[in-house]
């Protein structure tokens, strides 16, 4: 897929004030730190649509970004971030859960993994909360430019047998690095595929 355009629609506090939901969208989340909005940045080839920084809690609204007037993309705050005040995060675990459960165009959330690291509790228990409430989502591993390959491949599988002692199917799972645009062409390709299956909401 070729990006033509891509837009800062709106940052919202909770899920009601999004925009209307007309149009497919797909969130990124995991994490804090984990490289979300690096990651949709490099998607979109624009360096600094969605802020970055090195300091984990970056991000702390929905952001809507509208692309090619077609789709949104929507970065999210981290979650798992032990140092934020446990009232900051139990705002943003609030908002973000409102959000995946109520938003009605969520086509699929795409769940950010650090490919540095094996399976954490925390990555694991919130899969597991997206399939308790049936939301659909796949894996998105980042930051593949900071091990060898042979390590992102042996976390990536270590990641899908520990999943496969809960789940009984596997979601897809793509490897990336933002830093040398890795993965990219089949991220999008994947959203493309998914765009077909939306069917927008009826306006009577
Ligand atoms: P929060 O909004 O705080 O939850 O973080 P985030 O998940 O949006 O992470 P962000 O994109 O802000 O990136 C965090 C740090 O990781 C930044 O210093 C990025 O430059 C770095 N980073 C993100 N992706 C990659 C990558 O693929 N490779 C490398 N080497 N660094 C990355
Ligand atoms: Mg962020």
């Amino acid at each position: 897929m070729k990006i033509n355009e891509a837009k800062f629609i709106k940052s919202a506090s909770e899920a009601q004030n999004c925009p209307p939901p007309t149009l497919p969208e797909y969130a990124f989340i995991g994490r804090s730190n984990v490289g979300k909005s690096s990651l949709i940045n490099m998607l979109v080839s624009h360096k600094n649509l969605a802020k970055t920084s090195q300091t984990p809690g970056k991000t702390q609204l929905i952001n809507h970004f509208l692309v090619n007037q077609a789709w949104f993309l929507v970065d999210l705050p981290g979650y798992g971030f032990a140092k934020a005040p446990k009232a900051e995060r139990e705002k943003w675990e609030f908002m973000i859960q409102e959000y995946l459960t109520t938003r009605s165009n969520l086509i699929c959330v795409f769940v950010l993994i650090d490919v540095r690291h094996e399976p954490q509790k925390v990555d694991l228990a919130f899969l597991q909360s997206l399939g308790e409430n049936e939301i659909p989502f796949e894996l998105i591993f980042t930051k593949a430019d900071k091990v060898k390959p042979a390590e992102a491949q042996r976390n990536m599988e270590k990641f899908k047998e520990t999943m496969l002692e809960i789940w009984e199917e596997l979601p897809k799972f793509f490897l990336t690095s933002s830093e040398k645009e890795l993965g990219r062409k089949e991220v999008l390709d994947n959203i493309t595929e998914l765009n077909q299956g939306f069917e927008s909401p009826n306006v009577w």
